[in-house]
């Protein structure tokens, strides 16, 4: 038997264990409507422990003969209030309806199923879902899923999550700043890795807080351990280093969209790969400004200087004058040596993809990409072209090697308004985000603010982990990306405790609210909070403190302090 069947059979043990426990009857359903049903409650029942009664987000079950309807309690009200101490109140629940179990029969075990097919009626018994069914529900998802924390209606059930939809459908982490993005992050990665141990995970990290982590699992890199070859640059990004805006320079980006192509067919056959890629493309007639093969500044400095030679009127030789210089600059810049600084170049593209993305894994399934302390275009970019190529590898493979992309502070890099940042960003993002299902490509976004992320990607985030989020602007933008039915959860996200999250979405059995599992204080990301009431309780009295300070500084380079 198939673990799936094996699964299912443990799940509908499990519904009939629930089904004769004596159930906790709460009261009856007196309307329905399409998704919605208002429940009103029996008279008190001191019995029922104060854990034991209904809550926000409770989830509550139906019995409807043929199947068993689950609710969310999204609303509670008593309507009209009596005055008199003595007098019955009538207690209304509104109900939003997920989904249903299918009742186990001799031959087909239970099932669960979002949406509602049998729906309840009048008079129809409501109780609160038993922890059986509770847990049923969740390891529903067999054996492809993982669990990252419990459920807060009863912690005794631990929240799992289906690997594949949260990476193939793609996963926003969406909360105030300090809420535990980073750790839940930590937390789902590494509960992945225990089980799936090849993984190629890429993470962005634009506070250098994760290199320590993961420890043997991952490789750290940063700008003096990457390099990154500017040949393998599309011309969109080249021209956004070289002309941040594009401002009054089409005459030197049509230059350039000339030579590039010149200087990269004189290159072709210094390697094994371009060599082959000369002679099937006979002579490189099809070198395109894009195609990504090595090709020197040096060559297109000279290719520049051959035209100048040629050209005698100085408008004609103005753009080219003015690229020169830039190309050169460019190629000076110390924050651009990682790109622009190699001495040689050779073709290393192979190598470097199989570095970044860790083909073969060799015991390391993660990259951390440090751009703590870069310059802001630099990081742009490294996030700009390691996302690209990630789904160019996955589509030229065919997905052969899923790769899953965690951006960290997203609406950096692909801001809502349209002219803000750096657009090849965007653009590599918004791409993984729309079609890297299709390619193998993950994409997990984190941010502190969903109004300043790209509508697009975050709609395209199947599944959503909200944490605490007290900003109503933010909440808004929220409640547009998740599904109708899950809304009313979403109510209480200003009041969720530190590491708990709203989950939404297809990597989760059914909208919940859970609490991540706590991480070991050595997998904790570095997130620092300055503590005012310490560093204002002493003086600084070491002298060289600012003189490090700026000597970091100057040189472009973060040091954390140990914590
Ligand atoms: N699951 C958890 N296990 C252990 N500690 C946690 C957990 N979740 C949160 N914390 C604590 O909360 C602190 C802040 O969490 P975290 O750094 O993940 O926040 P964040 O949402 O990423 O914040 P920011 O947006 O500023 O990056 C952590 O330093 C840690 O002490
Ligand atoms: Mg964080």
């Amino acid at each position: 038997m198939s673990q799936a069947a094996l699964d299912n059979v443990t799940a509908a043990d499990k519904l009939r264990a629930a089904a004769q426990r004596r159930k906790t009857r709460i009261g009856e359903v007196v309307s329905v409507n399409g998704s919605h049903a208002l429940v009103m409650l029996d008279e008190d029942r001191p019995d029922l422990d104060r854990v034991h009664r209904p809550q926000l987000g409770a989830i509550l079950s139906i019995d409807t003969g043929t199947c068993i309807v689950l609710g969310l309690v999204s609303a509670m009200s008593v309507p009209a209030p009596s005055l008199d101490s003595g007098g019955k109140d009538l207690r209304i629940i509104e109900l939003e309806l997920i989904g249903e179990f299918t009742k186990p029969t001799q031959k087909t075990p239970a099932r669960f199923r979002r949406g509602v097919s049998t729906y309840p009626t009048l008079h129809d018994e409501v109780q609160l879902a038993a922890r059986e069914e509770l847990a049923a529900l969740f390891a529903a998802n067999g054996s492809a899923s993982v669990r990252i924390g419990v459920v807060k209606q009863d912690i005794a059930i631990p929240a799992t999550v289906s690997v594949n939809d949260l990476f193939s459908r793609h996963c926003a982490i969406l909360g105030t700043t300090g809420a535990g993005k980073s750790c839940a992050i930590t937390l789902m990665l590494q509960a992945v890795l225990q089980r799936y141990h090849h993984g190629h995970i890429v993470i962005l990290d634009p506070h250098n807080e994760y290199s320590h982590c993961f420890g043997s699992d991952a490789v750290v890199f940063d700008t003096s351990s990457l390099t990154l070859p500017y040949w393998m640059l599309t011309f969109d990004e080249l021209v956004e280093i070289l002309y941040p805006g594009r401002v009054n320079c089409a005459e030197e980006i049509e230059i350039l969209g000339d030579l590039i192509p010149v200087a990269k067919k004189m290159n072709l056959g210094a390697s094994a790969s371009t060599a082959k890629l000369m002679a099937e493309r006979r002579e490189g007639s099809n070198i395109t400004v894009d195609t990504p093969v090595p090709f020197r500044i040096s060559e297109l400095l000279t290719l520049i200087d051959k035209t100048l030679g040629s050209l005698e009127n100085a408008r004609a030789t103005g753009p080219y004058k003015r690229l020169r210089a830039r190309l050169h600059g460019i190629s000076q810049d110390a924050r651009y040596a990682f790109m622009f600084g190699g001495l040689t170049v050779q073709d290393t593209m192979a190598e470097f993809l199989g570095q970044l993305f860790r083909i073969p894994v060799e015991g390391s399934p993660i990259s951390i990409i440090e751009l703590g302390g870069l310059p802001v275009e630099v990081a742009q970019v490294i996030v700009s072209v390691v996302t690209r190529l990630a789904f160019e590898f996955g589509l030229w493979s065919h997905g052969a090697a899923p790769i899953a992309i965690v951006v960290e502070d997203a609406h950096r890099y692909a801001p809502a308004k349209e002219n803000v940042g750096f657009a090849p960003t965007r653009k590599a993002l918004v791409r993984i985000a729309k079609e890297g299902r299709k390619v193998g490509v993950s994409l997990w976004v984190a941010s502190q603010r969903p109004t300043e992320l790209d509508a697009t990607i975050l709609s395209q985030c199947n599944t959503i982990f909200a944490m605490r989020l007290a900003n109503q602007a933010d909440q808004e933008a929220l409640r547009a990306a998740v599904p109708d039915a899950s809304t009313s959860l979403l109510a209480c996200l200003p009041s969720l405790g530190l590491g708990e999250a709203i989950a939404v979405g297809e990597g989760v059995p059914l909208p919940t609210r859970i609490r991540f599992d706590a991480l070991p204080r050595e997998s904790v990301p570095r997130s620092l909070t300055a503590s005012f009431t310490d560093g204002w309780s002493v003086d600084v009295d070491d002298k060289a403190f600012i003189s490090r300070i700026v000597e970091q500084w100057r040189a472009q380079k973060l040091l954390l302090p140990d914590v």
